[in-house]
């Protein structure tokens, strides 16, 4: 039975990926930091099913112990600090955590067992203030955001471990993916959540930043398939994955609003608050590499996301 590490299992991709590999017969451990107040809601369900190991991307000795104990043929990195607007305030913590937790892992798997096989989560991110339109695997980088700066050095010692140690280390440059179990804090969510509670009279408005902002969303369910075919290759490489389409902000309000019967016009107000320092302003994949050499597609279009996320905030919060 194949054995996947999963860090940051506990986050919305980890809890996708986790269902995933359990259908495929995996033994999955999952890498969870310390907490005084532990949440495993996304992974409730799961918790029979998988083993939970303590450890943190900032802790080298806990990395190394870990794959010692658990000896995985397959290792999953999906721990950041992901949340692009607050890595302006915690710069140095998300270079820790996004960027230097991973040549930490990547450490790790040399001195345990350099045979184990590595998957990045790389990010859209990296694109930026984007030099190309769509985005693929040879568009050159222009990170926006302490963020994106993180990813990209990850993403790049994921490629140099895989070229100076002969590592089967991968890198999948994800586009947007949101679900049912997206965080709070990011746009999508942030929107069915306030969309719902106002149809349910407990709010007014849905205070939000740059309605232009565009981005190439798709559904986390039908990505976690893409990182592990990534894995299943002859060889290790990076692949671009996204849908091929692009909305904005703005549209999504549209959608996620009309649904439940509302104007958004009516309630969403722009605050400055919530504007970035410094905005990526469009993002849009060319996913042919991952069509061609993986074989995948997304099975969600964008206005049956939308609905799937109001929908479930609508069962959520009428309990
Ligand atoms: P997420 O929901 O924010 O999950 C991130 C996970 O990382 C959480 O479980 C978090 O633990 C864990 N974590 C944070 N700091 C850690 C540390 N120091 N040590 C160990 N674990 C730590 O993110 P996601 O949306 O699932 O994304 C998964 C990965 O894909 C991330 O690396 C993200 O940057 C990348 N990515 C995401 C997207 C997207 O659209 N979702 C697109 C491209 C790339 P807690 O639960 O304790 O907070
Ligand atoms: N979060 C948030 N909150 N974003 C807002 C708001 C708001 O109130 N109003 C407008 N936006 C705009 C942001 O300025 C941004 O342009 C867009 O909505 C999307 O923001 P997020 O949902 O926070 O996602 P992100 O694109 O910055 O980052 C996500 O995708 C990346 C891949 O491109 C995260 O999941 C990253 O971890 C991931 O790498």
């Amino acid at each position: 039975m194949p054995t996947a590490l999963i860090t940051g299992i506990n986050g919305q991709d980890g809890s996708y990926l986790a269902e995933n590999l359990l259908q495929k017969g995996y033994r999955v451990v999952g890498l969870v930091r310390r907490s005084s107040t532990q949440n495993y809601e996304r992974i409730q369900h799961l918790l029979d099913d998988i083993s939970i190991v303590q450890g943190d991307l900032h802790d080298q000795g806990s990395l190394l112990a870990l794959l010692e104990e658990h000896q995985p043929t397959e290792v999953f990195n999906l721990a950041a600090q992901s949340f692009v607007a607050v890595s302006w305030s915690q710069a140095v913590l998300t270079g820790e955590v996004t960027g230097l937790g991973v040549t930490r892992l990547l450490e790790a798997i040399r001195y345990v067992n350099p045979k184990i096989k590595f998957y990045q989560a790389s990010s859209s991110e990296m694109f930026g203030k984007v030099l190309e339109v769509p985005q693929k695997e040879s568009t050159p980088f222009y990170p926006r955001s302490p963020y994106g700066v993180a990813k990209v050095y990850a993403h790049w010692m994921t490629i140099n471990y895989r070229e100076s140690f002969g590592m089967f280390a991968s890198s999948g440059i994800l586009f947007n993916h949101e679900s049912p179990r997206r965080g709070m804090e990011f746009v999508t969510r942030k929107i069915s959540d306030g969309a719902v509670r106002i149809k349910l009279g407990q709010a007014k408005e849905l205070r939000l930043g740059n309605l232009e902002a565009r981005r190439d969303w798709g559904f986390a369910g039908d990505y976690v398939e893409a990182m592990w075919r990534m894995l299943q290759l002859e060889q290790p490489g990076s692949f671009v994955v996204g849908t091929g389409e692009t909305h904005s902000v703005r549209e999504f309000c549209e959608i996620a609003f009309g649904c439940l019967g509302l104007d958004y016009n009516d309630y969403v107000v722009q605050d400055e608050r919530y504007y970035r320092p410094a905005e990526v302003d469009l993002l849009v994949a060319d996913p042919s590499l991952a069509r061609s050499v993986l074989g995948w597609e997304p099975s969600v279009t964008f206005q049956d996301l939308v609905e799937m996320m109001v929908s479930a905030d609508m069962q959520r919060l009428s309990k």
